[in-house]
């Protein structure tokens, strides 16, 4: 305990009171709060440190350069890439999807190829690919989620064919919680020729990630839920797809030479990190990735771990609650409806009280549809949730069950 009390004294936020109340931060699937490591470094980049990264011929631009490609490497070894240019910025994990959607599938895709995806997945991992399927006269399939909120593995078995080009999954649910089992799922794509993208938004702040244990072709998250600031995110893409795809964005940085009457393109990472990146916003994922560090990956998921039982207990204990989607594989998010009740009125009574969490369809509407209902209430996790949040959460939802009632 006297640990988490120190890990809570990095979050200034969590001092913040919110319609007179203390906060109760139950929303770090949506954005984790952030350390005062990372709004320090993030400060001292714009109040002394600004300079543009890749250009400049002095010394302040060589500085950010020099603090910007330690980054990239700290997040090589953070996923356990090869090489440095197997890792891009991008502005967040909608950029890197969108990104693969384009080049990859411009690159793979033929007619009547399939995209293999699953009903649990976040709307950034469905809608650029319906548009670059239509685009190519290509399919998108959706292996079927359970009741009990895993993915259908007999379903996806019989998806898998010849035709699978992409499948591309997510590694932890942002809605539901349940914990995906990418390396066996993956292995067996590959085995029919599928390209592998990981989608790990909610697992990159949660459990330690390993592109080569994954068996990932392309592993892609975002800095904003893992303490670091908005505005930056991660592909990390094998460098032999990155050397075979054409850039997203093009124009400043991404070329080795430009003539009237033609252009060339920079190797990876480069050529896909077109125009002034996210400087501050990199420097700032930096010391996230150092609190991270310091930490452990380890003890996050093992605290993580302690958080949902408490909260499965805890939660569960409230009458009329129902879950959607338990399962023993969750991590970091819970779900949950109160009978009869809508997730927005749950949720309005509950911010009343100080108690921040998330309402609706989480971006999920095809899950959302599976399960036959308009959204869920969510809580989620962080190394800074205490037990003292869930136990104010359940008054909260007790509260509310009595108001709606
Ligand atoms: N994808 C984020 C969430 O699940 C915003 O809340």
């Amino acid at each position: 305990m006297s640990q988490l009390l120190d890990v809570r004294d990095h979050f200034p936020q969590l001092k913040v009171q919110v319609r007179g109340k203390p906060l109760v931060y139950l929303d770090s699937g949506a954005t984790s709060l952030k350390p005062i490591r990372v709004i320090e470094a993030v400060t001292k980049n714009l109040r002394e440190g600004s300079a543009n990264v890749h250009r400049g011929a002095h010394y302040l631009s060589d500085m950010a350069t020099e603090q910007f490609e330690e980054v990239r490497e700290k997040l090589r070894q953070f996923v356990g890439a090869e090489s440095r240019s197997e890792i891009i910025f991008t502005h967040g994990t909608t950029e890197s999807l969108n990104l693969l959607a384009y080049t990859l599938g411009r690159t793979i895709i033929n007619e009547g190829d399939e995209i293999l995806l699953s009903q649990m997945e976040h709307h950034s991992n469905i809608v650029p690919w319906q548009i670059m399927a239509e685009e190519r006269r290509a399919i998108v399939r959706f292996i079927p989620v359970l009741e009990d909120g895993t993915l259908d593995q007999v379903a996806y078995e019989g998806l898998l064919s010849p035709r699978t080009k992409i499948v591309s999954l997510v590694h932890i649910s942002n809605a539901l919680g349940t914990l995906n089992p990418l390396r066996e799922m993956f292995l067996r794509a590959k085995q029919l020729g599928a390209v592998c993208i990981a989608d790990a938004a909610q697992s990159a702040p949660t459990l330690p990630l390993n592109v080569q244990d994954l068996a990932c072709d392309f592993l892609i998250f975002s800095g904003h839920k893992m303490f670091a600031p908005t505005g930056v995110g991660v592909l990390y893409g094998r460098a032999e797809w990155l050397d075979r795809l054409p850039p997203y964005q093009s124009g400043g940085s991404m070329i080795r030479e430009v003539r009237e009457d033609g252009v060339d393109f920079l190797p990876p990472p480069q050529r896909f990190e077109a125009g002034t990146p996210p400087i501050a916003e990199v420097i700032g994922l930096g010391a996230a990735l150092d609190f991270i560090n310091d930490i452990g990956l380890n003890n996050i998921l093992a605290h993580d771990k302690v958080m949902v039982e408490l909260a499965r207990h805890q939660i569960g204990r409230v009458p009329d609650l129902r879950w959607i989607g338990a399962n023993a594989t969750q991590h970091h998010a819970l779900s949950f409806l109160l009978n009869g009740q809508h997730p927005s009125d749950v949720g309005a009574i509950l911010d009343e009280q100080g108690i921040a969490v998330r309402t609706g369809h989480h971006c999920c509407q095809p899950l959302m549809r599976r399960f036959g209902i308009p959204g869920t209430v969510r809580a989620s996790f962080s190394i800074y949730t205490s037990e003292a949040d869930i136990e104010i959460l359940v008054r909260g939802l007790r509260k509310a069950q009595e108001l709606l009632s």
